[in-house]
């Protein structure tokens, strides 16, 4: 399996009035491409962090983030970020937001209207392009935030507890339909969820956290095969798997 993301001895320290706030500690780990894998940690431990420095979008302290995919160290991948909140602008309709990533780059034309169009159409909102996001539940505006983060066609997907505001039915659904979007393109997806039955169901791969600093408590493999059902929740293994990561985090 070729490594997308390979972390090394990552620390992050954020420098304020009140002086250094310790935040990411000596973290080393790789992600192979088109893994998914989920980060869960406590509140407050640096989940966001490490995602923003993953994503190129803050620089590490100290210690080294690879994209053996790319020639050089700083050339990162073409990515995707989807936030906790789905962060629409509410006087642009459905599709006018799917096409603001294009626009900030001016690459503005037909093509793209067709590609925003179908992108639509993966999340399963075909029909909704002229709808402004006032008039959508939390599900379909966090279905439009994949689909704007999915326009540039991102080599790695960071989802930051993309379905924390939705409702326990909803949040299923919205899983179930992320598997889907992932079999469909060909993405690495990393994803920081509160939830441990929702990291075992979707990921190959859970990493758990400890507080902040944030140092890796837990590499753990999720081999259940795939399509997966809700039942698996109820097996041994499930239980089991469930149990080592909760005491990861308590300790
Ligand atoms: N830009 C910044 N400058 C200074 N401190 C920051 C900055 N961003 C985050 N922090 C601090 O770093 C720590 C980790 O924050 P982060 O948002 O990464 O945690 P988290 O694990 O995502 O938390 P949550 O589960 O609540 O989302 C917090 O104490 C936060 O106050
Ligand atoms: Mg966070």
């Amino acid at each position: 399996m070729e490594t997308a993301i390979r972390v090394d001895n990552l620390i992050k320290v954020f420098t304020n009035d009140q002086g250094e706030l310790d935040v990411l500690q000596d973290l080393s780990f790789s992600i192979a491409s088109q893994e998914f894998v989920c980060l869960i940690g406590p509140s407050g431990c640096g989940k966001t962090t490490l995602l923003r420095v993953l994503a190129g979008l803050l620089p590490p302290s100290d210690g080294e983030v690879f994209y053996p995919g790319r020639q050089t160290q700083n050339n990162i991948y073409r990515v995707g970020f989807v936030f906790q909140n789905a962060n629409l602008m509410p006087w642009r309709t459905v599709i006018e937001n799917v096409l603001l990533p294009l626009e900030l780059e001016y690459r503005s034309s037909a093509d793209n209207r067709r590609r925003a169009v179908s992108m639509l159409e993966l999340v399963g909102l075909a029909g909704f392009e002229k709808t402004y996001p006032g008039d959508l539940s939390g599900g379909m505006a966090q279905r439009v935030a994949i689909a704007r983060a999915l326009i540039n066609e991102p080599e790695v997907l960071y989802l930051d507890e993309p379905f924390g505001a939705l409702d326990a039915l909803t949040r299923e659904r919205m899983g179930s339909e992320l598997i889907r979007i992932w079999q469909a393109k060909p993405v690495t997806v990393v994803m920081v969820t509160h939830s441990i039955s929702e990291a075992i169901l979707l990921s190959d791969r859970v990493l758990v956290l400890s507080k902040r600093p944030a140092q890796l408590k837990l590499d753990l493999p999720i081999s259940f095969p795939r399509p997966r059902t809700l039942d698996l929740k109820h097996t041994k293994t499930f239980g089991s798997l469930a149990g080592e990561i909760r005491r990861a985090i308590q300790v």
